[in-house]
């Protein structure tokens, strides 16, 4: 079972093979995804939202942030594991942002890092890849951006935001990015950004015009509760029912007295 690189998933453009990318936040579902074939874990600071409640990324750390690639890390045999860079990790200076991307590879063990924002980032952007820590861009809506932006809503509708969001798309390519994330727009612009740029778009609300796709894990399984799912999101489980019908089931076990069972029993020696 090969490893998978950096350069693997730049050729995977090449050949014109599309590349599926999930999120992860824990060993035993990085393990999962490994097993199934999965070519890219991403770390997201999304993590914030799904597992621990948060309304928006803003608040993750960068020490939440290395836990749970560590972990990821442990469970992937062969997927390529990008961190994602949380708030406040990367704005503040190139020094900072240099020390905490070299973070999510020595400390973490991840083998990219993802960072947002075009134009605006493309300074941090060339900062780590010069260290040669391969970068992930990430363009169109950013969920670091949510009080600028005013919320999640779909970008590049407007001839000006289009612009705007080509441009960022061309800088963060020049600025040395192995990849970039295109996400919530419109698929035409999804497409001809994927036609303009040499390394791969992957997209997440940006139809499907891009070289490779992300989705939350969490929506995908159905692990979000009874939340609204954006129109992005295909659920192929409802994991969260499993989980819900799994647990009653198990109440009413230890209730009425059907576990443990003689089977669950350790037996004394005599
Ligand atoms: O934080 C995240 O999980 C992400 C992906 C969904 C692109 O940024």
């Amino acid at each position: 079972m090969k490893k998978i690189t950096v350069p693997d998933i730049i050729d995977m453009k090449r050949q014109g093979r599309k590349i599926p990318v999930l999120t992860a936040y824990s060993c035993p579902i990085a393990r999962i995804l490994d097993q199934a074939g999965i070519p890219i874990i991403m770390v997201g600071d999304s993590l914030g939202m799904v597992e621990v409640g948060y309304d928006t990324t803003l608040p993750v750390t960068m020490d939440e942030m290395i836990y749970h690639t560590r972990a990821v890390v442990k469970g992937r045999k062969r997927a390529l594991v990008v961190g994602d860079m949380p708030f406040l990790s990367y704005q503040v200076g190139l020094d900072e942002a240099r020390r905490n991307a070299g973070r999510f590879i020595k400390e973490g063990g991840a083998e990219a890092v993802k960072v947002e924002g075009g134009v605006r980032m493309a300074e941090v952007i060339r900062a780590i890849v010069d260290m040669d820590v391969p970068v992930m861009g990430h363009i169109g809506l950013t969920p670091q951006s949510i009080h600028r932006k005013g919320g999640y809503r779909v970008q590049g509708t407007t001839e000006e935001e289009r612009r705007v969001i080509l441009q960022d798309a061309k800088t963060v390519e020049e600025a040395g990015a192995f990849s970039v994330v295109i996400e919530c727009v419109p698929p035409d612009l999804a497409g001809e950004i994927t036609q303009i740029l040499s390394i791969p778009t992957i997209g997440i609300g940006a139809g499907p015009h891009t070289d490779g796709q992300v989705l939350v894990i969490n929506d995908l399984i159905g692990l979000n509760g009874e939340e609204k799912t954006p129109r992005f999101v295909k659920r192929y489980a409802n994991i969260g029912k499993l989980i819900a019908s799994s647990v009653e089931e198990y109440i009413k076990d230890v209730t009425e007295g059907r576990f443990p069972a003689d089977e669950h029993c350790y037996r004394t020696q005599r």
